[in-house]
């Protein structure tokens, strides 16, 4: 069985983080975010290759998976000539699918029972199943209803307001068979979200709904990004990544340096080759990529720090986002919601988003 997964979007809402980083390979901790994916497949051991569906910088993609040797399964690539979207994806990969096939969301955090779910598809013959989380803000996702058999009735992607008549909404997952793709027209912009589902429905074709029981979250935003970090943190979501973290845990990387008189407050995490310095204060929930400095006296808390950088004498940090080798300035103040693309430099004494504390 083939494992799709949807990767080629440019990521828009984690701009400036997915300048340089698409969103398929934002560190969650200190590993890719297609990695927790890939774990969560390889419980089924039927899936004996991953194609991944790309068009925004592959090549770093590539780059940072390769041949899928770190990941324990194969990896395909493949990357469409412009975007077509989430539908057109799935008909360019098809020549590739070799029948049921597990679909995925290039950025959908989930603890979902893989297995159970292709039993769930087969049991009920079906020619699509979806995946279904409750949510409470349905606007921002797929709303799809069902009827009392749990076949969907109804897919509305980006409901009004007044449309929202229920609260589960399409999880970013699904189990299809590609001989339902023929209404999918080649080469052409198509959204398997507003047109593929709706027709599913219309033609009256088994369409199943599985609804998600355990984690789920899509870190597609910063706000999100951040929590699946601070929910790793706390042991709601024990995807892959359980050995990271856990509830009331520090867990620092085996070549990091903490210097003795640094506070370690539960739960965190310092990555490999990261130093912390005299009298800082990693934590609660922060995350320190790898080769990172934190010098003396500063403060991370609510807050993920990507790989080499530095955050300076007396600084604090509470509930930003910092990317690759950032320098900064002693004493900066840096508040919630802050997101740093990659290299950016703050003098000290900056003082940048909606401070929680003002002294
Ligand atoms: N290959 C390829 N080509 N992939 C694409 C394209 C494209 O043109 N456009 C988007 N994708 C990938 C993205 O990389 C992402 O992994 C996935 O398709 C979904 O795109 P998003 O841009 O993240 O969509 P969304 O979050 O607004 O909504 C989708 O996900 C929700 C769940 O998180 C929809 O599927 C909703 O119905 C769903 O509820
Ligand atoms: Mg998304």
């Amino acid at each position: 069985m083939k494992a799709l997964l949807l990767a080629g979007g440019s990521g828009t809402r984690l701009r400036p983080l997915t300048l340089n980083t698409p969103k398929p390979v934002v560190p969650i901790f200190d590993r890719p975010f297609l990695y927790h994916q890939i774990e969560l497949l390889k419980q089924l051991p039927e899936v004996d290759e991953i194609i991944l569906s790309l068009n925004y910088h592959p090549d770093r993609i590539e780059a940072v998976v390769g041949r899928g040797d770190d990941a324990g399964l194969p990896i395909r690539y493949v990357v469409e000539p412009r975007p077509l979207g989430t539908g057109g994806a799935v008909k360019f990969a098809a020549p590739h699918l070799d029948g049921t096939t597990i679909v995925f969301n290039g950025d959908v955090l989930a603890e979902t029972d893989l297995a159970a779910l292709v039993e769930h598809h087969r049991t009920r013959r079906a020619r699509a199943t979806i995946v279904l989380a409750p949510v409470d803000d349905p606007a921002r996702y797929g709303l799809v209803e069902t009827d009392g058999n749990g076949n969907v009735t109804r897919f509305l992607e980006k409901p009004d307001p007044a449309d929202i008549t229920c609260n589960t909404i399409n999880a970013g997952i699904y189990v299809l068979e590609p001989d339902t793709f023929d209404r999918i027209p080649a080469e052409t912009k198509y959204s398997i979200e507003r047109r593929y589902f709706p027709s599913l429905v219309e033609r009256g074709d088994v369409f199943t709904a599985y609804v998600e029981r355990g984690y789920w979250l899509d870190i597609g935003t910063p706000a999100a990004y951040r929590q699946a970090h601070r929910d790793i943190l706390d042991g709601r979501c024990r995807s892959g990544c359980a050995t990271l973290a856990g509830p009331g845990k520090a867990t620092v990387a085996g070549s990091a340096t903490v210097a003795p008189t640094a506070r370690l407050r539960e739960p965190c995490f310092v990555g490999s080759g990261a130093t912390v310095h005299p009298e800082a204060e990693i934590g609660p929930h922060a995350v320190l990529g790898s080769g990172s400095v934190v010098r003396a006296a500063a403060t991370v808390r609510d807050s993920v720090v990507w790989p080499e950088s530095i955050i300076g004498a007396g600084a604090m940090l509470d509930g930003a986002i910092v990317g690759h080798r950032c320098r900064i300035g002693d004493h900066a103040r840096l508040g919630p919601d802050l997101v740093l693309g990659d290299d950016s430099t703050l003098t000290p004494h900056t003082r940048c988003g909606a401070l929680r504390t003002t002294p």
